[in-house]
């Protein structure tokens, strides 16, 4: 039966939504099952900036079961009544609808619980599986549990063997669902990854486990596909015959700020690419699934990982450039070379923007380069793609110094969210001069509506059982084996010239010699 449906949550303007007809078919799929959410790491900062949010979000929408129980599961030590006033203090500080309303905020507090743990004590899950197993009892809808591991990567193993020995996995659990939410980074290099993989499917199979990557849960990331397959006239011209290059860019203004601990261990390469732009790279370059379920996409884009051309350590000089921020001005303020942020090495070699070359050995694609770029502390903050469709055949029109310049065709994810298409227009006078003009579409002019968060869809999507926008095993590991050439040369050999990029840039200039068409930031 599928689910019901009620209007959209987030609601832009304050004209109901039946008198305007650009907000028609805005829905929120109801969930049905109500839960309860273990949220391990729950005094950590995803919590508090997004996932505290994102539930709350839910609830305020209608779209929470009523029985829908929250249970924190993290070190600091609080009380069941110090958590939730925990809680309100980060939602007024966090929440995207501003301090929470007091009725409705008492109707969530109440189903909220928390367990201070240290992870590697059983009896603090043995705590968990009693108030799990209460909580079932007294609830009509109980037995269903989603454990969201939103704490460090090193912890996740332990906790997956503590689910097991408390009996929390799935088999032990008779009377409803058990799944995990595993944050990224899902390991930190290939090794690692297959070693947590390991250590997951001896307690959970695949079907119950949902990998977060949050670029997924984003509405113009989700509007790839629709774009692609809902439409006909892209579709022909979307291959090799017609493309030129693509390119992809996440961007960032901010720098490595809080997170120097974690980042100088990861980088670019294994903090955006290997995850974020790299599932971008598939929702673009896939082929049409045979139907909207889960599996189908994920067998699709695991087959676009599985075409790109294996990188060589002897590849590596040619397909990929780093770079790392320098010393400069951010917004007219003094801001500090990356080697001086906060729990950085002094010396470190981490790579704070990385650009790629990947090329995809099939049919649609072959010879089409797509070129992949991230980094911090740039121009903008700006995460696009860019189709950039082949020049005409034979110039016709413009007068001998007009650049004829060639279709460009840009999916706009972040901050602006929209599409816009580039093409050539005369420009009006007796003259023949030719000028790129752009057709632009805005998703909040379009819509009317300010685009959900992710993580609210993609928590939504967890209780739901709908794994379609989290990522599936193969192609996590598929997209670590593509990497692995790349950041093992990049740990082998420093780069001397670091840093090589001064913040509010264009990144490092040896992007450019990977490729000349970089659209500016
Ligand atoms: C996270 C990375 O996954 O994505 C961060 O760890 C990065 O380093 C962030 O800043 C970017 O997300 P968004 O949604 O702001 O583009």
């Amino acid at each position: 039966m599928p689910d019901a449906v009620v209007t959209q949550a987030h609601d832009a303007g304050s004209r109901p939504a039946a008198a305007n007809p650009l907000r028609s078919g805005l829905t929120t799929g109801r969930i049905s099952d109500a839960c309860n959410i273990v949220f391990f790491g729950a005094s950590g900062d995803l919590f508090k900036r997004m996932l505290l949010p994102a539930i709350w979000e839910l609830h305020r929408g209608g779209i929470l079961p009523a029985q829908t129980g929250i249970i924190g599961f993290a070190r600091t030590a609080f009380d069941d009544a110090g958590f939730r006033d925990y809680c309100h203090e980060q939602l007024t500080a966090f929440s995207t609808s501003g301090p929470p309303d007091d009725e409705l905020w008492k109707t969530l507090a109440e189903r909220i619980s928390y367990i201070t743990a240290d992870f590697t004590d059983p009896a603090h899950f043995t705590q968990l599986k009693d108030l799990l197993d209460a909580r079932d009892k007294k609830s009509s809808k109980g037995g269903n549990r989603l454990f969201y591991l939103a704490t460090p990567p090193p912890v996740f193993p332990q906790i997956i063997r503590q689910l097991q020995t408390a009996k929390l996995d799935p088999h032990s659990n008779k009377k409803g669902w058990t799944r995990v939410v595993i944050e990224k980074p899902f390991g930190t290099d290939l090794a690692s990854a297959r070693a947590l993989q390991r250590e997951v499917e001896q307690v959970f199979d695949e079907s119950r486990v949902y990998r977060i990557d949050h670029y997924l849960g984003k509405e113009p990331v989700q509007d790839i596909m629709a774009l692609r397959f809902a439409n006909t006239i892209f579709e022909p011209v979307w291959n090799r015959n017609y493309v030129d290059s693509v390119q992809i860019t996440a961007a960032e203004t901010l720098g490595v700020e809080e997170r120097g601990g974690y980042y100088d261990g990861a980088g670019a390469l294994r903090d955006m690419i290997q995850n974020h732009v790299m599932n971008l790279l598939a929702l673009v370059a896939m082929e049409p699934p045979s139907s909207n379920d889960a599996d189908a996409i994920r067998t699709e884009k695991y087959k676009v990982f599985a075409a790109i051309r294996q990188p060589k350590l002897e590849d590596v000089a040619q397909i990929a450039v780093r770079g790392q921020y320098g010393k400069g001005t951010v917004d007219g303020k003094p801001a500090k070379e990356y080697r001086e942020e906060d729990d950085v090495r002094p010396d470190s070699n981490t790579e704070t923007f990385a650009a790629v070359k990947f090329e995809i050995e099939n049919w649609r694609w072959a010879s089409v380069p797509f070129y992949l770029r991230s980094g911090k502390r740039l121009a903008r903050k700006r995460s696009e793609i860019a189709v950039t469709f082949k020049s005409v055949p034979h110039r016709l029109y413009g007068e001998s110094t007009d650049a004829i310049e060639p279709n460009v065709l840009v999916l706009k994810i972040q901050p602006d969210e929209g599409i816009s298409m580039r093409f050539e227009a005369k420009v009006p006078g007796s003259k023949q001069h030719i000028r790129s003009v752009f057709m632009d579409f805005n998703y909040g002019t379009g819509f009317r509506i300010e685009s959900p968060p992710a993580y609210e869809r993609l928590i939504g999507d967890a209780m739901r059982g709908d794994q379609t926008l989290f990522t599936r095993w193969d192609a996590v590991e598929r997209a670590w084996e593509l990497v692995t050439p790349i950041l093992e040369t990049w740990l082998a050999e420093r780069d001397s010239s670091f840093p090589n990029y001064l913040p509010g840039g264009q990144g490092p200039a040896t992007a450019d010699k990977l490729f000349s068409g970089w659209r500016p930031l």
